[in-house]
């Protein structure tokens, strides 16, 4: 199973500020759902509870150590490992870490690949991505999108595969 996050990152790292987006990117979002969607998606329990409800036909997958903490339509596990085995287990054979900061942290050094929008902003935020060694990465495809009216920023689209070792 290849192990993939997707995430659109500031040129100052910023992803997020107070558990919200700080963009509208329309392109990148239809990306986003031709993408994952059919996939198990795993994200923190503050990504889900910014976006608000299972996004639909994808399995998803919510990280929490609370034990308590149950949300139809969800999945609640307390490790990327066992997310993993979980996606595994059932037939998986791509699955997505969606964010947020602690998660991609921990799913960082494992990801396979990597699909990173690099938003030509920089905005006040206080989520961020680690800084990545694009030399570490291959580049599979690269699409540039101009800001328009249905997307804030420039940015650019790559797909990025790990280089072996
Ligand atoms: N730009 C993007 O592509 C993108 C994508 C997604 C999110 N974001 C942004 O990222 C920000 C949220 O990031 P965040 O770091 O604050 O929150 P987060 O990663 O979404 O969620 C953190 C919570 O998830 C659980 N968790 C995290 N890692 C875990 C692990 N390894 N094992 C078990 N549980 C784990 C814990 O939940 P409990 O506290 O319940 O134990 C933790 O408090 C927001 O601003 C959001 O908008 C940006």
């Amino acid at each position: 199973m290849i192990v993939s996050i997707i995430v659109a990152v500031a040129e100052n790292g910023v992803i997020g500020s107070d558990n919200q987006l700080i963009w509208h990117l329309s392109d990148d979002l239809k990306n986003f759902k031709k993408i994952t969607s059919g996939h198990c998606i795993i994200m923190g329990r503050k990504t889900f509870e910014s976006i608000g409800r299972p996004l639909p036909n994808r399995t998803n997958i919510i990280l929490s150590r609370n034990k308590n903490y149950k949300t139809e339509g969800c999945i609640v596990l307390d490790s990327i490992g066992q997310a993993l085995t979980y996606s595994k287990k059932k037939g998986e054979e791509e699955a997505f870490i969606i964010g947020g900061q602690a998660v991609y942290n921990a799913a960082y050094d494992i990801a396979d690949k990597l699909y990173l929008t690099k938003v030509n902003a920089s905005p006040t935020g206080d989520a961020f991505f680690k800084k990545i060694q694009l030399d570490h990465w291959k580049l599979i495809s690269h699409r540039r999108i101009k800001r328009n009216e249905h997307n804030d920023f420039d940015y650019e689209m790559m797909e990025l595969e790990r280089k072996k070792s």
